[in-house]
């Protein structure tokens, strides 16, 4: 993870959205369904502040494409959110998504929301040869990931979002209580 002068974490860049979002996904934390194919992959991370503060209770919504590059539209196959525990540890169980033109990186999309706006990125694969001929592939937004017995991925990642501060938190009763 770096750091930047003041020693703070940078935060996890944002990326675009794409045109696959669809809202109100399933809370799980296994996208595994009966019958899929693909290799299985767990992700583990932290949701942190830029001063490595754990966040509980952060929101993380995953979609992201098949084994063959497809992604559902309809239903919700391989789309699903979890929340961050008390420590801002989360885990997601999913498949390692395919390419699909025009992309030629490997990516899940993820939207991570804290008392914060909704950080909307991409994570991408450290053993993902060609994730470097991708347009939007950054380097801080690769999962760092091992192989496991059985054929299995496990990668790591931890996002760094800002938080709102309690003079940025307006709510209707705060500024009905500044204005008068
Ligand atoms: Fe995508």
């Amino acid at each position: 993870m770096t750091t930047t002068e003041t020693q703070e974490l940078a935060l996890t860049p944002t990326q675009i959205e794409g045109p696959y979002y669809k809202v109100c996904s399933p809370h799980r934390s296994s996208l595994l369904e009966p019958g899929i194919s693909g290799t299985p992959l767990e992700i583990t991370g932290q949701v942190l502040n830029e001063k490595g503060k754990p966040i509980p209770g952060a929101a993380l919504d995953f979609w992201q494409s098949d084994d063959k590059g497809n992604y559902d539209m309809v239903g919700d196959f391989l789309r699903g959110h979890v929340f961050s525990d008390d420590n801002g540890h989360y885990s997601i169980e999913t498949i390692m998504p395919a390419c699909y033109e025009p992309r030629q990186a490997r990516h899940i999309h993820v939207k991570v929301q804290g008392v914060s706006r909704p950080y909307t990125t991409q994570l991408y694969f450290s053993d993902d040869e060609d994730r470097v001929k991708d347009n939007f592939y950054q380097k801080e937004l690769e999962v760092q990931v091992s192989d496991q017995p059985g054929g299995r991925k496990r990668g790591t990642f931890n996002f760094v979002i800002r938080q709102v501060t309690e003079q940025e938190n307006v709510t209707p009763e705060s500024l009905a209580a500044r204005v008068k």
